[in-house]
């Protein structure tokens, strides 16, 4: 009798100790994404990151993978709804392969002209909207992060649209972004972002566009020898997470992640444009790219080739999307 009460008293003794192990082990998020830590979107990861982990100290840990070191672009969805990783901040033009095709309407040409105007559209009923989609495909909209305006770039000078004609230029994974290359006489290339430096280098294509902080983190300016400031679309970034593992989370836990993030938010959203800005500066003193500045007249000619592509596009975005973004923006077609 002795004997068994000590057996049941070691076995619950055991189990206790079993309950504390487990209480400690952290919750653990893995954050994925394509780009450089030093980029508006690289050191908003590493503020969440900070603030999430200072907020619950031993209990989550913020794992995060730069540069495609985890999973690259086509690889980083699937791998979120499998759960290898929790959270990932795709390109706003990566969610058409998910179904969700509305999310194109940030690729419009010109659909911004400033990040003020941007910033109506992601804090306001589009932007919920466009969340709201994403929660049938399994995944929870975080938060909207900027980078910033693209600009092209080739290694032939690009003063107007007839440039860009014939030349091969990597895209990202959207439609919208493929028809604007056509309406170009451009051929569009998809290509993950983890290869667009040797695929420039190795002339697999000719140019490509991403804002200032991309091109110069990912060295591409050394295989570019010219680029415009074109500045004709909008490049930015929805942080995700798993639905299942957000919803799993314990309620104190998820709303304190959600305060990080909306802090991490407000840093990431307040860098961007600087970080762009410098970026663009540490192309042009590295004498590598020659950067060319439009006149307001080829500028109205890169708008008058590109604009079409709203319309182009209704069918594929939807209009009601387009209609929304516009109504917000002030944004006139004509
Ligand atoms: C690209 O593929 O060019 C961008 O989406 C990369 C990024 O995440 O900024």
């Amino acid at each position: 009798m002795k004997f068994r009460f000590a057996l049941v008293v070691a076995a619950s003794a055991l189990l206790a100790f079993a309950g504390t192990a487990s209480a400690q082990q952290p919750i653990v998020i893995k954050f994925s994404h394509v780009v450089a830590i030093d980029t508006p979107k690289g050191k908003g990861a590493e503020k969440f990151k900070e603030l999430a982990e200072k907020r619950f100290p031993g209990k989550v840990k913020v794992e995060v993978y730069p540069n495609s070191t985890l999973y690259k672009d086509g690889e980083e969805m699937e791998a979120l709804s499998l759960g290898s990783v929790q959270m990932l901040a795709p390109s706003l033009a990566k969610f058409g392969p998910l179904g969700v095709r509305d999310f194109e309407v940030f690729d419009l040409p010109y659909i911004f002209d400033s990040y003020a105007e941007l910033h109506k559209v992601t804090g306001g009923a589009v932007g919920k909207n466009l969340f709201k989609k994403l929660e049938s495909k399994g995944i929870v909209g975080l938060a909207y992060w900027d980078n910033g305006f693209k600009i092209l770039s080739s290694n032939k000078p690009l003063k107007v649209p007839a440039d860009v004609k014939g030349q091969k230029m990597r895209i990202q994974s959207s439609q919208v972004l493929a028809a604007q290359m056509k309406a170009l006489g451009a051929l569009p290339q998809t290509m993950a972002f983890s290869e667009v430096y040797q695929a420039l280098q190795t002339g697999v294509v000719d140019g490509t566009e991403n804002p200032p902080s991309n091109l110069y983190t990912q060295k591409m300016h050394e295989v570019q020898k010219h680029a415009i400031i074109s500045d004709h679309g909008y490049l930015g970034y929805a942080v995700i997470t798993n639905k299942k593992f957000w919803d799993g989370l314990p309620a104190d836990v998820r709303a304190g992640l959600e305060a990080a993030m909306a802090e991490a938010t407000v840093y990431a959203n307040t860098i961007a444009k600087q970080e762009n800005e410098q970026a663009l500066d540490k192309v042009k003193a590295s004498g590598k790219t020659q950067v060319y500045v439009p006149t307001k007249e080829e500028r109205a000619a890169w708008k008058k080739a590109l604009v079409p592509v709203h319309k182009e596009m209704e069918g594929r975005i939807g209009k009601d999307t387009i209609q929304a973004v516009y109504a917000e923006t002030g944004f006139k077609p004509d």
